[in-house]
C-alpha cells in the first residue's frame, strides 16, 4: 500500500515489468500497464479527482448495485446516486496472492472487500441491505482480470445491477473499430432511449455514443486499432455491454474531464449486467467479470 488515507493505493508489478495501480476509493483501477510496463492501457482523465471526494473519472470504476441514475421510486436503489456507492466508497485491501509458473504464466491477484459495514451512513441509509463485496484484480503478463464476487449477507433478497466502467486508453478515436456488437440489440440513451440494431458487425465511433448492448451471445469485445488488434474484453458470466464515448460537447462539459479533448483517446467498453436485475436470495453469491487481453 502507497500513500495514505483516502487516497493510498495498492501497486503490483510482475518480474517482467507490467504493473496495475487500484486506488482503495472505489477499488478503482487507475492504471494497467502492459509490455514490460511499457504501454498504458487505461485512460485516466487529467483532471481525475483521486482524494475520495468524488468518482474517478478514468480507468475502471466499479458500478454497484445501480447502473446509470436509479427508477425514480419504488426500487429499492431510488435514492442512490448515479451508479450507486461502490466507485465512491473506501475498500479494504484483503491481500494479495502469486502464482508463479513460467514468465508468460506469472500472475499477482490483489483482493479488496466492500461490505455493509464499510459504507458512508449516507449509502447505508439510501440502501439498507446487508452484502458482501470481493473485488479480484489479477495481473498477468498481457492481460488483466477483474472479477466481482457479491454476497447477500441480510434476512431478504435483494436486487442489484453490476458494471466494470472501463475507459480504455486509445491513440485515436477515429482510427477504431470495435467488433463483436455488431448484430446485437441496443438501447441507444444519445438518441432517444429506444431499441435498434446495425446491420454492419464493426462498429466505429464518429460522434457521442451512450449505447447499452444486452444479451450478447458472444463474450470478447474486440477493439481494433488502425487495422491491428489492440484489446479484446471477454466478459465472463455478464451478458451486457455499455459502448460510450462523451464526444466534443460532453467532454467539456465534465468538470474533471481533462484535457477537452482526449475523448480522441479514450473508448469506455463497460461489461456487466445492467438489463433488469439480479436477485440474490439469503446466502446467495453472484460472480461475474471481464478479461482484458492488450494485443500490442
Ligand atoms: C456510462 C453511461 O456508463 O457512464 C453514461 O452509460 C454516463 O450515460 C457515463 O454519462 C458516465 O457517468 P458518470 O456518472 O461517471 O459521469
Amino acid at each position: 500500500i502507497v500513500g495514505s488515507g483516502s487516497s493510498s493505493k495498492v501497486i503490483a508489478t510482475l518480474p517482467s515489468g507490467e504493473s496495475v495501480e487500484v486506488l482503495l476509493f472505489g477499488a478503482t483501477v487507475t492504471s494497467w500497464k502492459s509490455n514490460g510496463g511499457k504501454t498504458e492501457n487505461l485512460w485516466l482523465s487529467e483532471k481525475a479527482v483521486l482524494d475520495g471526494s468524488k468518482a474517478v473519472r478514468g480507468g475502471v470504476p466499479v458500478v454497484f448495485p445501480v447502473f446509470g441514475p436509479p427508477p425514480k421510486e419504488g426500487h429499492a436503489t431510488s435514492a442512490l446516486p448515479q451508479h450507486g456507492f461502490a466507485r465512491t466508497s473506501r475498500w479494504e485491501f484483503l491481500g494479495k496472492s502469486t502464482s508463479e509458473g513460467t514468465a508468460d504464466s506469472n500472475s499477482i491477484k490483489l483482493d479488496f472487500g466492500l461490505y455493509t459495514k464499510g459504507l458512508s451512513e449516507e449509502a447505508r441509509k439510501a440502501w439498507p441491505l446487508d452484502f458482501g463485496l470481493v473485488y479480484s484484480v489479477t495481473l498477468s503478463k498481457d492481460s488483466l482480470q477483474t472479477v466481482v464476487n457479491v454476497r447477500n449477507e441480510g434476512e431478504t433478497s435483494f436486487e442489484f445491477q453490476f458494471l466494470l466502467h472501463t475507459y480504455l486508453k486509445i491513440q485515436d478515436i477515429s482510427k477504431i473499430a470495435i467488433n463483436g456488437l455488431g448484430a446485437v440489440e441496443y438501447v441507444d440513451k444519445v438518441l432517444d432511449a429506444t431499441t435498434h440494431k446495425q446491420s454492419d458487425s464493426s462498429i466505429t465511433v464518429t460522434g457521442e455514443v451512450d449505447r447499452v448492448y444486452k444479451s450478447i451471445p458472444q463474450d470478447t469485445t474486440s477493439v481494433v486499432e488502425d487495422g491491428k488488434p489492440r484489446f479484446d474484453v471477454v466478459r465472463d458470466n455478464l451478458q451486457d455491454t455499455v459502448l460510450w464515448n462523451p464526444w466534443i460537447e460532453k467532454a467539456k462539459a465534465m468538470a474533471d474531464f481533462s484535457p477537452d479533448d482526449a475523448y480522441k483517446q479514450m473508448v469506455c467498453v463497460e461489461v456487466g449486467a445492467v438489463q433488469g436485475w439480479q436477485k440474490l436470495e439469503k446466502g446467495e453469491v453472484f460472480e461475474g467479470g471481464q478479461t482484458i487481453k492488450s494485443l500490442l
